[in-house]
């Protein structure tokens, strides 16, 4: 598990949302897979209102997190490229700007760029990189192979926008104040308290042996992160904090989650090598409610287990 690496500790002290234009702004500046544009709707619906702080310690492409706009937030991921990228958008839009005007889309230039080897690079050279290999390159995946450098092939598209300056800095203005941290998600979870309101969007339990879209950084998420990733939820709504988790429909997640609500979608995905397997599929989101707010709301929460209830029977599980 990588260490926590607090790179900046300056949460806003102001609650709530960013201003309306930037709020109404702002979108994912990368593509991601298992991006969560198309579920919206679905995941505002069923965020808690109020609550406190907003954490997101899966955070890719930051679709959820772009939609809230909310102040004082913390996000994260093991992904120190990705991480590095939102730091200099939210510190100095104006030099990622810059670097990423002197990028342009052309095969050559692609691999040439893909060829540096982002730690040589300075913070706003290192994003701009990023996001340019993000737009031009193939379904705009990141993918690393085993020594950890940037693998995905050229991708053909039609005069692809490589600097969407507006956005940039739309996404600048919602990310002041925010933290950001390179972190595995059980330490960024570990500092939620009572009122917090913690958003999960792990790489996806595999619905075939095939599916595996885990390469988003070296490691992979195993079968074991996936139930430690259950127990952290567990022990967040136990104490107090609001969760919501978005993966696949596979028995295994309605296992993990069986004590909690269970709400099933779906999605239509285009990241399936395969296009005849880009269709719709089962989806799940979980929500878990902290008891006292479940008591509040009467039969509106129900657990789907309430026999499975007693916290004691989750801290057994491998
Ligand atoms: C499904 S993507 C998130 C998609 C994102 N919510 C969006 O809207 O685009 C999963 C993310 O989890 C990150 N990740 C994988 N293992 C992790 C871990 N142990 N702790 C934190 N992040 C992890 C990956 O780097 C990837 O960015």
């Amino acid at each position: 598990m990588p260490a926590s690496v607090t790179l900046r500790a300056l949460a806003s002290p102001t609650k709530g949302k960013a201003s309306a234009t930037n709020a109404r702004e702002a979108h994912p500046f990368l593509k991601w897979v298992g991006g969560k544009g198309k579920l919206l709707p679905r995941l505002q619906s069923l965020a808690p209102k109020p609550y406190a702080r907003y954490l997101e310690p899966f955070l890719g492409g930051g679709a959820f997190f772009f939609s809230l706009a909310p102040h004082d937030a913390v996000l994260a991921d093991v992904n120190d490229e990705l991480i590095g990228c939102y730091i200099a958008i939210r510190d100095d839009v104006d030099a990622v700007v810059r670097a990423l005007r002197r990028h342009h889309y052309e095969s050559a230039h692609y691999y040439a760029i893909r060829e540096l080897n982002p730690a040589t690079l300075p913070l706003d050279e290192r994003a701009a990189r990023t996001i340019f290999l993000n737009r031009a390159g193939f379904n705009g995946l990141f993918r690393v192979n085993r020594s950890g450098r940037f693998n995905v092939p050229f991708g053909r598209y039609t005069n692809p926008t490589i600097c969407d300056e507006p956005n940039l800095r739309a996404c600048s203005q919602v990310l002041r104040g925010v933290e950001l941290k390179n972190a595995d998600f059980e330490c960024v979870a570990a500092s939620a308290s009572v009122g917090d309101f913690v958003y999960f969007d792990p790489p996806y339990v595999p619905v075939s042996q095939t599916a595996n879209f885990t390469s988003y950084a070296a490691g992979r998420f195993t079968l074991a992160d996936q139930a430690r990733l259950a127990r952290v939820f567990d022990d967040l709504v136990s104490r107090g904090v609001h969760a919501l988790l978005s993966n696949s429909d596979t028995p295994l997640v309605r296992e993990l989650y069986a004590r909690h609500e269970i709400v099933s979608v779906q999605v239509t995905r285009s990241v399936n090598s395969d296009p005849a397997k880009r269709g719709p599929v089962g989806e799940v989101i979980v929500r878990g409610v902290p008891r006292r707010v479940r008591a509040s709301r009467g039969s509106a929460a129900k657990p789907r287990h309430p026999e499975r209830l007693p916290d004691s029977s989750v801290r057994s599980r491998a």
